[in-house]
């Protein structure tokens, strides 16, 4: 990772894990990264749940502006300006922190969804967003990036009962865009990204999501169980 403002995260085994959830609405994200969170801290490992934008003052401020004030135009640009400012605070003041002092950060939404979002669907140049993003993130980078994907229309169709915030407001097509760039994106860089299929269950979607998270656990945790592990071996054993 480079050096950001002469911080940097350290490289020691003690350190902090970074972990993003990304992917198109309803993919279950959220659902998941709470779960991820509660797994971790009931091994014993200290877990910080953040969401983009947001995590803090400014992130949140930035958050209300990007999602709720619709009243307030905003050009794809200027999204996108300011997802990567709401990020450089997010980075600097919480994620590198918390990486140093050990605690693992489970992030709802990161990078990508800027250059799905903003770019792919969005119109602004694929570079430029790349570029912003090595910016604000001072080339921190999660070491696991999933990318839950389920079909716009499931994810549709699983959100319905909300209200919808700006970017869902933008209409069908733009999500059946933003769910087809983010699929061809971690395709395309699977080396960067792991592609989970969020269709299933909760409980199915996890045991994917949680094969993705064990190879990075303290060994002597990894042999572990899942709480829904347990409660299988219980209900074959009986
Ligand atoms: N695997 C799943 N199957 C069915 N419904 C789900 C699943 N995962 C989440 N949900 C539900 O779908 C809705 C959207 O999930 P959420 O986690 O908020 O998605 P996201 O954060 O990706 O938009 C919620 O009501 C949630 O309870
Ligand atoms: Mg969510």
């Amino acid at each position: 990772m480079a050096s950001r403002n002469g911080r940097t995260p350290g490289k020691w085994a003690s350190r902090g894990r970074f972990i993003v959830l990304d992917g198109p609405d309803g993919a279950g994200k959220s659902t998941q990264a709470r779960w991820l969170q509660s797994e971790l801290e009931r091994l014993g490992i200290r877990t910080l749940l953040l969401r983009e934008p947001g995590g803090t003052s400014a992130g949140e401020a930035i958050r209300k502006l990007l999602l709720e004030q619709r009243e307030v135009g905003l050009s794809a640009l200027t999204e996108a300006f300011l997802f990567q400012a709401a990020r450089a605070q997010l980075v600097d003041e919480v994620i590198i922190p918390a990486l140093n002092k050990g605690t693992w950060v489970v992030c709802d939404r990161f990078t990508l969804s800027t250059l799905v979002y903003q770019a792919l669907a969005g119109g602004v140049d694929e570079q430029a967003v790349e570029i912003m993003s090595a910016v604000a993130t001072g080339g921190v980078e999660p070491d696991r990036y999933l990318v839950l994907w389920v079909p716009s229309k499931i994810g549709i169709s699983r959100r319905a009962h909300r209200a919808n915030d700006r970017m869902e407001a933008k209409g069908e097509k733009f999500m059946r865009d933003v769910a087809a760039a983010f699929r061809s994106q971690a395709e395309r860089n699977p080396s960067r990204y792991r592609l989970i299929d969020g269709s299933g269950t909760p409980e199915e979607v996890r045991q994917l999501l949680w094969k993705q998270i064990q190879p990075l656990l303290p060994v002597q945790t990894r042999a572990r169980k899942t709480k829904s592990q347990e409660r299988r071996a219980k209900s074959q054993d009986s």
